[in-house]
């Protein structure tokens, strides 16, 4: 099959005009192999965040698809991302999980490099190598681009590829709930503590299509829902402003990009969301009625989970978290899971988010241990001959997403579905795998950033609601 009339991509495997989405590219290990070079080696991907380095000599021990990389600022306070792995002969040069150094040296033989990546020590370089190693050609490998956007910090290995803001695109306002502060102020996120990370027995786009705006898992969290695991001790995410705001799936098909987004009226008075303490209450109604003031469109949506391709998801409203995909065989996943709050909110309100985020996410977060078993089992039972045979539907919604909608005064990107009465789609999904097909297919980035096919793919045209 074509993919919108463009050249052919494994024929069949992502058939958008059927809906119809082949096993193969969950648990195929050639697929797998060829994603790492195709998609992770040419896209933008989430590194970590200023705040975990804000001193020279600081680092954090990241991952870029499979391989692991040191984000450091150096002693001149510059940001860097290098490939960890010596130019000797490959050993990690540095095994921990983060720090503060002067050099990082290979505990192999010894080599040293600074923290701008420059190879400054070589034992024996005199008598063994006869000084003839050129030492300036053997720095650490660094990443082809790095962008900080307030704050957080992105990285890409091809020269080629967009500048990060042009890859982002319009979903950069979807990114900002989460990177600005609650009442709006831009850039005012901080890392709350360590960075959880586990392993998971499935495929990495299980989790990836999950957060592209799954909407129709709801009866997974059930059990959770009525044990009251949110904020105030009801639902999940109990907060009022849900039950007046529009919900929205929003994908962009030229990005890959897509969320779930709640749109509030334009004359929603701003409420207490948190209501476990006085003190904690107030500050979230304080910031809301800050945020409101703000010009622009972000002060009237509440951010909901959301997928920036590849492998890179975001839940802007509480937990505030962006949860990394990390690919490590076509059947494991390693998850990173970085949680956010305001820099400088009360201690009592970072406290008491800190309870509430370790009881909602992670490996032992109540909600994520729901989809964790959907996804692994869903994996292993899509892997034999027989399964393989038998392609997912993604056919919910399709030819019924919108472009230049507009609510309530309120112009949204892409293409959008309204769920507020049709509850759920499959558009973020299709859109995801669209994209990934084209990264699959395409041989350059004018190809990936030139193809805007989905709005004509047959079965998937325009529909007015
Ligand atoms: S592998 Fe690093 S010094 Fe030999
Ligand atoms: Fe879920």
């Amino acid at each position: 099959m074509t993919i919108s009339g463009t050249r052919a991509y494994r024929p069949g495997l992502v058939d958008l005009a059927s809906g119809l989405i082949s096993r193969e590219i969950f648990v195929s290990e050639d697929i797998y192999a060829q994603e790492q070079e195709r998609v992770f080696a040419r896209s933008w991907l989430f590194v970590g965040h200023e705040s975990q380095i804000p001193n020279p000599g600081d680092f954090f021990v990241s991952r870029m698809g499979e391989e692991s990389v040191i984000l450091c600022r150096s002693r001149a306070g510059n940001v860097h991302v290098f490939l960890n792995s010596c130019r000797h002969r490959g050993m990690k040069v540095c095994r921990y999980d983060d720090g503060n150094t002067v050099v990082f040296t290979c505990p192999y033989h010894g080599w040293s490099y600074s923290t701008d990546g420059a190879l400054v020590g070589v034992p024996y370089f005199r008598e063994a190598y006869r000084t003839e190693l050129d030492r300036s050609k053997m720095g650490l490998v660094e990443v082809a681009q790095l962008y900080s956007y307030k704050g957080s910090i992105w990285a890409s290995w091809d020269p080629a590829a967009p500048p990060f803001l042009e890859y982002l695109g319009e979903f950069r306002r979807f990114l900002d709930l989460i990177l600005d502060g609650w009442d709006g102020r831009e850039g005012q996120a901080e890392l709350l503590g360590g960075v959880q990370k586990w392993i998971i027995p499935c495929n990495w786009k299980f989790p990836a299509e999950n957060f592209s705006g799954d909407t129709y898992h709801n009866i997974s969290h059930r059990s959770v829902d009525l044990v009251g695991a949110g904020p105030s001790g009801r639902s999940r995410r109990d907060y009022s402003e849900l039950n007046v705001a529009r919900k929205l799936h929003v994908a962009l098909p030229d990005r890959g990009h897509q969320t779930i987004t709640y749109v509030l009226p334009k004359d929603h008075e701003p409420q207490p969301a948190y209501q476990n303490s006085p003190e904690v209450a107030e500050y979230f109604r304080h910031c809301e009625e800050e945020r409101r003031k703000r010009p622009g469109i972000n002060g009237r949506m509440i951010g909901a989970p959301g997928e920036i391709f590849p492998n890179t998801a975001l839940l802007p409203r509480q937990p505030r978290t962006l949860a990394v995909w990390h690919p490590v065989s076509a059947h494991q996943t390693e998850v990173w899971r970085f949680f956010f709050v305001d820099r400088d909110a009360p201690r009592v309100v970072k406290n008491f988010l800190r309870d509430y985020y370790i009881r909602y996410s992670g490996p032992a977060g109540m909600t994520e241990q729901d989809d964790m078993e959907n996804w692994s089992y869903a994996h292993a039972a899509s892997r034999g001959v027989i399964a393989r045979r038998h392609p997912y539907t993604y056919q919910m919604g399709m030819g019924h997403a919108v472009e230049n909608y507009e609510w309530d005064g309120l112009k949204l990107p892409g293409r959008v579905i309204d769920l507020t009465r049709a509850v759920a789609s499959e558009e973020p999904m299709r859109n995801l795998y669209h994209r990934w097909a084209q990264f699959m297919e395409a041989n350059s980035w004018d190809e990936l950033m030139t193809w805007r096919n989905q709005a004509n793919a047959p079965g998937n045209a325009q529909a007015a609601q």
